[in-house]
């Protein structure tokens, strides 16, 4: 029996979520927490994870299942069986849903010998995770499969982030479908205020880049509290995350902000690698989930 495992990176938003799904310039990065899929041939569609066992099943497993009908237009899939593992809380903005897109569709391209490149990989990445949420930039899927700090709409890649990050999660599950829908209404309803919020922060991750390349931490940290405080006035972030943002600053962090679609989901903080412990233990004492991680240069890749 032939077997492939593929797996690919969760994410962050150092800057620009929100404002990137309007064409304004984001800095997203892939972080080392991964999603592991594991194909091989079968003569029916099985999809097993720790939710259980089944066949196509798009309430279920939505993405998954959406991977297997794009590619049996490009490949005859009659049956395969797919085993999921991850590092990533689901609806909890840190790229949970890409990564298991990227990975799932890596896995079956060498399993069926599709020769999908990386930059098909991650536009087919994309149209999946539209279709299934309706709005969505490219972003999350295309620093899934490329990984590393990525500055998009550019797409171009910058150099690592030598410095920890932790994340804080709340627990809370988000709809990043609705939050971008409630981000919409509100720019709608208010576009002389909103309008220029998602433009400076468009404008921060500019400012970052620069930053980023010179590897200047504590200004990056600094630009991270003011994208956060404009995050906060589109209503993308709420009491929970605003605790462990607190905490984290409290504990000495360089900047703490929300990270992927707020409301809900993960927060996360930069900080230097010997105070990473005392701010993760910041965000336990308020109430999170502290996970203490790296940014990877790894994008989608075979397990060995
Ligand atoms: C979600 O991870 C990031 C958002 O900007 C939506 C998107 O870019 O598709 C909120």
């Amino acid at each position: 029996m032939q077997a492939i495992t593929c797996s690919a990176p969760g994410k962050i938003y150092l800057f620009g979520e929100h404002a990137v799904v309007y064409g304004e310039s984001a800095i997203c990065c892939a972080v080392d927490l991964r999603t592991r899929v594991q194909a091989s041939s079968n003569d029916t569609i099985l999809i097993s994870s720790d939710q259980g066992d089944t066949g196509l099943d798009h309430d279920r497993y939505p993405y998954i299942s959406s991977v297997i009908e794009e590619m049996s237009k490009m490949t005859d899939i009659k049956g395969v069986k797919l085993r999921i593992d991850s590092d990533i809380p689901v609806g909890s903005g840190l790229g949970s849903s890409a990564a298991v897109t990227i990975a799932t569709i890596q896995a079956l391209n060498l399993l069926f010998g599709c020769n999908l490149g990386p930059e098909d990989i991650a536009t087919l990445g994309h149209s999946i995770e539209r279709k299934i949420q309706g709005a969505a930039s490219p972003t999350d899927t295309y620093v899934s499969t490329m990984g590393g700090v990525v500055i998009v709409p550019v797409k171009k890649k910058l150099n690592i982030i030598d410095c920890g990050i932790v994340i804080g999660n709340t627990g809370k599950f988000s709809s990043t479908r609705q939050m971008v829908s409630d981000v919409a209404l509100l720019k709608k309803r208010y576009p002389e205020m909103i309008d220029p919020i998602l433009s400076t922060i468009g404008r921060i991750s500019m400012t970052g880049e620069e930053l980023v390349i010179k590897q200047e931490y504590r200004p990056i940290g600094e630009l991270m509290n003011i994208n956060q405080g404009l995050l906060d006035a589109i209503s993308v972030s709420g009491p929970e995350l605003a605790d462990l943002i607190y905490a984290a600053r409290s504990a000495g962090a360089y900047g703490a902000k929300i990270t992927g679609a707020g409301g809900g989901g993960c927060m996360i903080a930069l900080s230097q690698l010997p105070d990473m412990e005392k701010v993760a233990s910041a965000i336990t004492r308020a109430g999170g989930e502290a996970i203490v991680t790296r940014i990877t240069e790894h994008g989608v890749r075979v397990e060995h």
